[in-house]
């Protein structure tokens, strides 16, 4: 067997083109253009790199970007008093805080200052707690992102057994809970697990999310199964890969996501797609004649 490809790329392509024409159509009706705040601290080179993709797709789409890079040594209070100004500034929809930040700030903290609805990350728990409640508000941009290639498939996951390896705030468990909402039947691995292999052998779908290449090995996967690998890693040569053999996964997958070239453009298209769904709720209350 020899998987198809699920192309992030090609996919986040098409969501940006109707996100740039969904912008277009507001904006011909005289509205103000979405916005988004994207707020770095410190200078991790990895975390600019992101920003600087992010703020870039932006552009593509029409929705202004507005940089906010602080130094390593801001004070968690600056920063959440900057939050408390994002939050209450009327051009600005959503809210990024590129994470990771410096060891003196709380994430938890600071994610529970932004206001939930203009949550771009989807990582507030309010927003976690619409998605556990099945009732999805705001939805964590790389879950989302990877339910919405695989939909772009049209890949069923009802009745499926899927099984996530990485229970992270950020992918696995915000993933389990899509595949959970989507019908499937979740297994959790996380560093505890004792019998990883064991919980592989039976998926039908694969999600990884660890970060390390090798975790997971090829001879593992179920012979037809989905795989969606959101591991990255930077080999020494520059190389980025993911948490699973490519080459030989691909010889027993039904499917597969490249690394790079899968989840992480849809990712990016995610936090758009956010951004947007933040600003038409707005302008649909702006344009409320009962309001
Ligand atoms: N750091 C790594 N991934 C992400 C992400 O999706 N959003 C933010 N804000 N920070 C990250």
């Amino acid at each position: 067997m020899t998987g198809q490809i699920l192309d992030g790329r090609k996919t986040a392509a098409k969501i940006r083109d109707d996100i740039a024409q969904r912008i277009k159509r507001h904006r011909d009706q005289n509205r103000r253009a979405p916005g988004l705040a994207v707020v770095l601290v410190g200078d991790d080179p990895a975390s600019e790199i992101y920003v600087h993709h992010k703020r870039q797709d932006c552009k593509k789409v029409g929705i202004i970007s507005y940089a906010h890079h602080l130094t390593a040594d801001t004070s968690e209070s600056a920063l959440l008093s900057l939050i408390d100004e994002l939050n209450e500034d009327s051009k600005i929809d959503g809210i990024l805080i590129q994470l990771p930040l410096p060891a003196h700030i709380s994430e938890e903290k600071v994610i529970k200052r932004i206001d939930p609805a203009k949550d771009a990350d989807g990582f507030h728990p309010y927003n976690i707690g619409c998605l556990t409640s099945r009732i999805p508000a705001l939805h964590p941009c790389t879950p989302f992102g990877v339910i919405k290639l695989l939909e772009h498939y049209a890949i069923k996951l009802r009745g499926l057994n899927a099984t996530v390896v990485g229970a992270s705030n950020i992918v696995g468990r915000p993933m389990s809970l899509e595949l959970l909402l989507a019908g499937s039947t979740v297994t959790i691995c996380h560093r505890f697990t004792k019998n990883l292999a064991a919980a592989i052998e039976d998926a039908d779908v694969l999600v990884s999310a660890i970060g390390k290449p090798g975790i997971i090995q090829s001879a593992w996967i179920k012979p037809g199964a989905i795989v969606v690998d959101v591991g990255t890693h930077r080999l020494t040569n520059g190389k980025l890969v993911g948490d699973i053999e490519f080459e030989t996964a691909k010889n027993r997958a039904a499917w597969i996501t490249p690394v790079p070239g899968g989840v992480g453009p849809m990712t990016r298209a995610m936090l758009l797609f956010n951004t947007l769904s933040i600003y038409e709720q707005e302008m649909n209350r702006e344009n409320d004649p009962e309001r």
